[in-house]
């Protein structure tokens, strides 16, 4: 019903070479494409680079921006626009990302401002959500995902949402090693997935996917994609090495 997608987030991790080499490093192994759909998203000195090494060889592989400014141009020292990473080479646009939220500050509002943006730009929006430790311990982690995702997802109508992913990264899950259980993930997956049902539809919400993020590995992908509503993972520190990372991605053989 939905094809699986494997996203590797690299983060401000790799310089052009070394994200090059990892690009390739992928690129020379059979991925069978057609059972799971790939994605890397590099920082913007490497995204063209990688861009266009995916694009020479030819190979179906999606590229993202870690993130776009709100505004389309202008005097905005240290920005990147939508326009700009897509000349680059991004397909897609990885917004509202915990690392954004708490480090940069970035408001749910904001977050929903480049959504909007990017939807009519017609980039493909991967929508991060998830809570910290203390809401999870205190029994409101479902209230607070649901909040960041209806909020993220304000104004943006049932022909644009078929364009977006959902991306669940518990926080406390985040570059610590402690994945959640499957069956946690599960809950909220479905609970999002229950969610959207309510904004769109249940044709339209069963069509959209859902990753789950937050030390994802080559030992534990396999359990996490055994549940209905996890469609995917978005993954940090794995995907910095291409033999986990291809682990990840071959999660169903
Ligand atoms: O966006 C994915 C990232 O936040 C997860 O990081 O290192 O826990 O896989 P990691």
């Amino acid at each position: 019903m939905r094809k699986p997608l494997i996203y590797g987030n690299w983060k401000m991790n790799l310089d052009v070479k070394q994200s090059d080499d990892l690009v390739r490093s992928l690129l020379a192994v059979k991925l069978e494409h057609n059972v799971v759909e790939v994605g890397v998203a590099p920082d913007f000195c490497s995204l063209s680079t990688v861009a266009k090494t995916i694009r020479d060889m030819g190979a179906p592989i999606s590229v993202a921006a870690q993130n776009i400014s709100q505004h389309e141009k202008g005097a905005f020292t240290g920005e990147v626009n939508v326009d700009m990473a897509m000349t680059a080479g991004a397909d897609t646009v990885i917004l509202g990302h915990s690392e954004r939220r708490t480090v940069f500050g970035e408001s749910d509002e904001l977050i929903n401002e480049k959504v909007r943006l990017a939807l009519r730009c017609r980039l493909n929006v991967i929508l991060c959500v998830g809570e910290i430790l203390g809401e999870r311990e205190a029994g409101v982690h479902t209230e607070k995902v649901l909040y960041q995702l209806g909020m993220g997802l304000k104004g943006v109508t049932t022909d644009r949402v078929g364009n977006v992913v959902v991306a669940y990264e518990p926080v406390w899950a985040i570059g610590t090693g402690k994945t959640a259980t499957p069956a946690d993930a599960e809950e909220m997956h479905a609970a999002i997935r229950k969610f959207l049902s309510r904004l769109y539809g249940p044709v339209v919400a069963n069509k959209i996917r859902i990753l789950y993020g937050g030390s994802v590995k080559p030992d534990n992908i396999g359990a996490l994609m055994l549940r209905e509503n996890v469609d995917g993972a978005l993954v940090g520190g794995a995907s910095l090495n291409a033999d986990d990372f291809i682990k990840i991605i071959n999660y169903y053989k």
